[in-house]
């Protein structure tokens, strides 16, 4: 007989939610590691960023194949291995699509060689017999769609994974997966990981709002603070240790915050700010309750190069209960963005 599993984990103040129509249940804040872990961040401070999480009951982990070309799985499987929690205490989720940077056709895109060799190679990269979430990172228009569903379908039935979902697919493609599903008794995705923040909704309210109703789709949303825009920090310019500063790809955004419509988006971050404060927190706060506060969000996936951030931004779940309709109705006559509904 094997010896009682002792557990790790404490909930803290942590609220829950379904990953869509699956029993799975997911912290409504969650850790991922793009553009950090294995890339900017190595070593110890994965640890305790990961630990930070937990310690604010985040049960949910989020990597990809492409982060960091492997390395983000290589140093987030590591600090699991080291923090030895048990298994059946966190979720962890990856993604395949993009591969590792390698150049043969066949280490990235959505066949089913590279659906279920791209997963077993992420599994070895984390130390993990499995992953709870395998998902498509994108759609692949190069492979039929019957192929991609079985492909899942097999990864999940060689327990390399229990669930899949997709990653910036249009509605019509997932709707296309589960019609697949359906008709070839095969397993259809339970949610979508799209991009959606106070400045980036369009998707996420409109298109696919028939996914909710028709498939309680779940979603797992990245980039909540716009990659740190929605904390505030880029107010009074780049701070050199900030995202902006440090990574390549965000010098064109950067810049742009010069023009009109760069500083009209900084003052509604200001804006938003002040309702923060009066509610007793800070504006990156306010922008995660923000998001959380939608039902068909499932988590909010947090980004953090320091465990502090990770402390910070989960003291949003404070905020929650403060964000009445009168709150809401406030910051959306700030952002004057809301999506037409195309139900
Ligand atoms: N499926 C997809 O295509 C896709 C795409 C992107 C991301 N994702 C997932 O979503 C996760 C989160 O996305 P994201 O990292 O873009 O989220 P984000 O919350 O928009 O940005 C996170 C970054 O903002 C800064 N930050 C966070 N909290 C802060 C605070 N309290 N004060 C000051 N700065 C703070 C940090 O960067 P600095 O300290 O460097 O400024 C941090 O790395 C990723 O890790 C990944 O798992 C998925």
């Amino acid at each position: 007989m094997s010896a009682a599993v002792e557990s790790k984990y404490q909930p803290h103040d942590m609220q829950f939610r379904r990953l869509g129509p699956a029993g799975l249940k997911v912290s409504v804040f969650s850790l991922g590691g793009w553009l950090t872990y294995g890339k900017t961040q190595t070593g110890d401070v994965v640890k305790d960023c990961l630990q930070a999480a937990w310690d604010n009951g985040i049960n949910f982990f989020d990597t990809a194949e492409v982060y960091a070309n492997g390395q983000c799985e290589v140093e987030m499987g590591r600090a699991l291995k080291e923090l030895a929690w048990p298994r059946d205490e966190f979720v962890l989720s990856t993604k395949v699509y993009f591969g590792t940077g390698r150049k043969e056709p066949n280490t990235r895109g959505l066949s089913k060689k590279h659906i279920v060799e791209g997963l077993k190679s992420s599994l070895q990269r984390l130390q993990q017999p499995y992953v709870d979430i395998v998902f498509a990172h994108r759609h692949d228009p190069d492979v039929p769609m019957k192929e991609i569903v079985e492909a899942f379908t097999q990864a999940i039935h060689m327990n390399l994974a229990y669930y899949w979902g997709t990653s910036e697919w249009s509605a019509k493609q997932i709707q296309e997966a589960h019609d697949i599903a359906e008709k070839y008794n095969l397993i259809a995705p339970v949610a979508e990981q799209p991009q959606y923040n106070a400045f980036h909704r369009e998707r996420f309210e409109s298109e696919y709002a028939p996914l909710y109703e028709q498939f309680q789709y779940g979603t797992t949303i990245w980039s909540p603070l716009a990659s740190g825009l929605l904390t505030g920090k880029y107010d009074q310019g780049i701070p050199d240790d900030s995202r902006f500063a440090t990574h390549e790809m965000f010098k064109e955004e950067a810049a742009k915050l010069k023009s009109p419509e760069g500083q009209a988006k900084l003052e509604k971050v200001r804006k938003l700010g002040k309702v923060a404060e009066r509610l007793g927190g800070n504006t990156a706060q306010l922008a995660l309750a923000w998001a959380a506060k939608n039902p068909n969000v499932s988590t909010v996936i947090l980004g953090a190069t320091k465990p502090q951030q990770v402390h910070d931004n989960c003291k949003a779940l404070q905020l929650l209960p403060k964000l009445t309709d009168e709150v809401v109705d406030e910051i959306e006559s700030i952002l004057q963005n809301k999506p037409n509904s195309k139900l």
